[in-house]
């Protein structure tokens, strides 16, 4: 394709992806499938490589991230993000009231726009000719972190905007929010490797949205409300008419917005999602009640740090009386015990709870629940039910102290508890039945082997004693597999061949299935780019892990006390033998050849972008450094460099090298 039609094509592909793209995740209307799209992508994709002057930040392309590290540099805010006043009380939203009239005047007819107050952390994302430009986190109000290239991730933001009547420039508000499905899964995969889960959707969210690696962002599927529109050619006085125009021009902007003419309207507002809210798929704390006028808004200014024209409305935690019937004890994955409260079942934000959590000992002491006492039960933020009180007053002569677990209720070992951890865990890796399963479970999902082997069948397995470890799925027969109920002919020789199939899962995934604690996937691949195999790993000194970027001393005591364990020893030596990758592959290798050296980029150059330069290094194995500091080992020089640099440069003597000579450096080792 000659580069005239190359453009072309990319330009129809982009326009036709980007229209997918707000079908599926804005409108939740996709016209055509997954499958397609993924197709049209990977042409796009294709074209884009073999024609790099057409690259723009912009393209659905880049939704996926990429491996460079963040370094959040800090922004200051066009417009300060202020916070709402708050209240959980009626009678102070009739003060509001009368406080906004007071100042615009008794008979100045105006309206309030009732929104949603969604539980997610807030951003501002700037817009410049119809283009995604920058995306910052609330900070402290005033300077907040550039989080552009992990908000791009996010499908429901807008990369380039729909229709041609917007303004030059403007920004927007709103909330970044982790939907309870994938927040539910999110966690699920955390446990899997010891890692705490998150406490609730909003702290997953904005945890999120700070990590360095932002292809891990997009993995997290993120989504988005909007809420506000600044700047200084607005299409309307109207805040309400704006944010009509901001979902015309393609954001996501919620269904839930009523305008109302009177305080009774907007109790009625809220009084219909104080029940509502336990529909949605995702976590509202209130609702935020906004004078809709812009220029009124402008009248009324603000306190401290918050308008005079808005304030949110919270609802209280939902909390209800019932009867704690007994506790049983569950053993997770990792062997963390979590103690569960049997409840007389009773109705709770829309749904029937029977169990909570009681989460530790120490947690139960506080309380000092006993067995068939009065308890309240709160559904916060978090989706599992707590019990957060004891009405004393109905305590009877029956109820009876919890006698915490001493031993393990799956396999009767002595429970131990580390010093500084609220949990106790049951110590018996290797023979306690969840988990064993838990492991086996972790290893072959589908971000580790990806073996096509469900919680059913390794159920199965294990019950037939088949397998007690991982490396025992490689010695499995079409016998043994054939036997478990459910499999014939077919389906036993394709479990088998996805077995076989993963024996080609390159090592960083090895390494993330093999499940050391706190080893999760992102650390795996660091681990498998700095030390390149299982015996390097094995032999490194705790100095020398932590020596390594974004390993600290949990993670490197975690891998220490991984090969103490001479059944770690045994197992790795039989999924050597079965065939497994145990170290990078050449192709891998040649990635690191700047072996984590840290480079400064400096001046203007001739061949390649800075941008581009920032990718090489990490592409290659080395880190960008911003500043020149004795620690720096390059300075990648280009042209019109100011004299005090390069003074910094001699006296920490650092090596200087050109354009060039990096090029040269990247290309040497490389075997094509
Ligand atoms: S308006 C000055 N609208 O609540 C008013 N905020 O303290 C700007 N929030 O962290 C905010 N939903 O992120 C507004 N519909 C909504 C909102 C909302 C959630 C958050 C916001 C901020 C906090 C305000």
């Amino acid at each position: 394709m000659n580069k005239e039609n190359a453009f072309k094509k990319i330009n129809e592909l982009r326009k036709k992806l980007s229209e997918h793209n707000y079908r599926y995740y804005v409108l939740s209307q996709p016209v055509i499938s997954d499958y397609d799209y993924d197709v049209m992508l990977k042409e796009l994709e294709t074209l884009e490589k073999e024609f790099p002057e057409f690259a723009d930040p912009n393209s659905p392309t880049k939704r996926v991230g990429s491996d460079i590290s963040n370094d959040f540099t800090q922004v200051t805010h066009n417009y300060p993000m202020l916070s709402l006043g708050n209240t959980y009380n009626k009678n102070e939203l009739l003060d509001f009231d009368k406080r906004v009239k007071n100042i615009i005047g008794n008979n100045t007819p105006f309206k309030y726009t009732c929104e949603l107050k969604f539980d997610g952390t807030a951003v501002s994302i700037k817009y410049e000719n119809g283009k995604y430009l920058q995306a910052i986190t609330r900070g402290d109000g005033t300077k907040g972190d550039d989080v552009t290239a992990n908000v791009r991730t996010i499908r429901s933001i807008p990369l380039i905007l729909r229709g041609n009547d917007f303004p030059d420039k403007f920004e927007v508000r709103g909330e970044i929010i982790m939907p309870h499905k994938v927040f539910e899964k999110l966690n699920k995969e955390r446990e899997e490797i010891g890692e705490t889960p998150f406490a609730n959707p909003r702290n997953a969210a904005s945890g999120t949205l700070k990590m360095k690696n932002s292809s891990e962002v997009a993995k997290r599927n993120l989504d988005t409300f909007i809420y506000y529109m600044l700047g200084d050619n607005l299409p309307s006085d109207s805040h309400f008419e704006n944010l009509k125009n901001l979902k015309k021009w393609g954001f996501k902007i919620s269904n839930h917005i009523k305008q109302a003419n009177d305080i009774n309207e907007i109790f009625d507002f809220i009084n219909h999602w104080d029940t509502e809210r336990n529909n949605l798929p995702y976590d509202i704390d209130g609702v935020v009640i906004k004078v809709d006028s812009l220029s009124l808004q402008n009248e009324l200014g603000m306190t401290g740090k918050s308008p005079r024209w808005a304030i949110s409305y919270k609802f209280k935690a939902e909390c209800v009386a019932t009867k704690l019937n007994s506790v049983e004890y569950q053993v997770g994955r990792t062997g963390a015990i979590t103690p569960v409260a049997n409840l007389e079942p009773v109705q709770l934000a829309g749904t029937i709870v029977k169990r909570a959590s009681l989460h530790n000992a120490d947690i139960i002491k506080e309380l000092d629940v006993r067995i068939s006492d009065t308890v309240f039960v709160e559904k916060g933020g978090e989706i599992i039910p707590k019990i957060v009180g004891v009405d004393k007053s109905k305590r009877d002569i029956s109820s009876k102290k919890i006698e915490y677990i001493t031993c393990c209720p799956e396999c009767k070992t002595e429970l131990v508890r580390e010093e500084g951890e609220a949990k106790h865990y049951c110590p018996n890796e290797y023979g306690c039945p969840p988990q064993i399963k838990g492991k086996v479970e972790h290893f072959v999902s589908r971000n580790a082997m990806d073996i096509n082997c469900g919680e059913a069948t390794i159920n199965a397995l294990y019950q037939a004693g088949f397998i007690k470890n991982i490396a025992d799925l490689y010695d499995l027969t079409y016998e043994q597999i054939y036997s478990l109920e459910g499999f014939k002919e077919k389906s036993a020789k394709n479990l088998l061949k996805s077995i076989e199939d993963s024996k080609k899962v390159p090592f960083e995934r090895v390494l993330y299935a093999i499940g050391i604690r706190y080893v999760g996937n992102i650390t795996a691949k660091v681990l498998a780019k700095n030390l390149q195999s299982i015996d390097n790993l094995q032999k490194a000194s705790f100095e020398e892990l932590t020596a390594v970027d974004e390993i600290g001393d949990k993670i490197a005591g975690s891998i220490i006390n991984y090969f103490k364990n001479e059944y770690n020893i045994q197992l790795i030596e039989r999924l050597k033998n079965a065939g497994l990758q145990f170290k990078i592959t050449e192709n891998e290798e040649n990635e690191n050849i700047l072996n984590g050296a840290k480079i400064v980029i400096s001046g203007t150059f001739k061949k390649h972008s800075r941008e581009e330069l920032k990718k090489l290094i990490e592409q290659y194995g080395g880190k960008n450094v911003s500043s020149v500091s004795k620690n720096t080992d390059y300075f990648l020089a280009g042209e019109k460099i100011g004299p005090s640099k390069l003074e910094k440069v001699k006296k920490f003597g650092i090596k200087k090298i050109s354009e060039d000579e990096f090029t040269e450096m990247i290309n040497k080792n490389r075997i094509s």
